[in-house]
């Protein structure tokens, strides 16, 4: 199953860098009873990095993916998961209302959605972080910058020279 292919409908030409994705699995603190909320799980390859470092640890990890065959794959390959073939934007549609999240990872092609769903996703995604909690939103449209760091005040940039380049919005709830 290959990115490219499936372009249209997944956003995606290929699979994340593996050091963009070292690095945002390295930011991932894990302790007993951590939430973790992933959207766009792709192929799982951050889900794999983010789940190997539980260890003995038990954790709670819901994953978002539109991709029927992805979604498929990914419930097969990490049945210690919860795969929502759900479409992340209405995520909270699908959890607890009283869920918080203590680390939330955004790897969808959100410049497919505009800057409106984007900044909205960013907001929702702040609302369900728990005190100290860590959003990490992987994209590639410069034009998003402002809307998430609008959405998102006091979080961080990290650009990769890649191609096609990619953004990592890194916010740390504060309060
Ligand atoms: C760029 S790929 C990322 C895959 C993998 N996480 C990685 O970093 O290599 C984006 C993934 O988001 C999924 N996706 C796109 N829109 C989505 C949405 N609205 N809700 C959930 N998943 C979505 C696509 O099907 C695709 O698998």
């Amino acid at each position: 199953m290959s990115y490219l292919t499936r372009i249209f409908s997944t956003g995606a030409v290929r699979k994340t860098p593996d050091r963009i994705i070292e690095k945002m699995a390295a930011a991932v603190n894990l302790h007993e009873q951590s939430i973790i909320l992933e959207f766009g799980a792709g192929k799982g390859e951050i889900t794999e990095k983010v789940f190997s470092k539980k260890s003995e640890l038990k954790i709670h990890y819901h994953a978002f993916e539109l991709n029927h065959d992805f979604a498929a794959q990914l419930r097969k390959d990490f049945p210690g998961i919860t795969i929502f073939r759900e479409n992340a934007f209405a995520f909270r549609e699908h959890l607890p209302k009283s869920l918080k999240a203590d680390h939330i990872i955004c790897s969808i092609p959100l410049s497919f959605y505009g800057s409106r769903a984007a900044g909205r996703l960013a907001t929702d995604m702040k609302e369900v972080l728990s005190k100290g909690g860590r959003i990490q939103i992987l994209f590639h449209a410069i034009w998003l910058i402002p809307v998430l760091k609008r959405a998102l005040p006091g979080s961080k940039l990290i650009s990769f020279a890649t191609f096609p380049p990619y953004f990592l919005i890194d916010y740390t709830d504060k309060n």
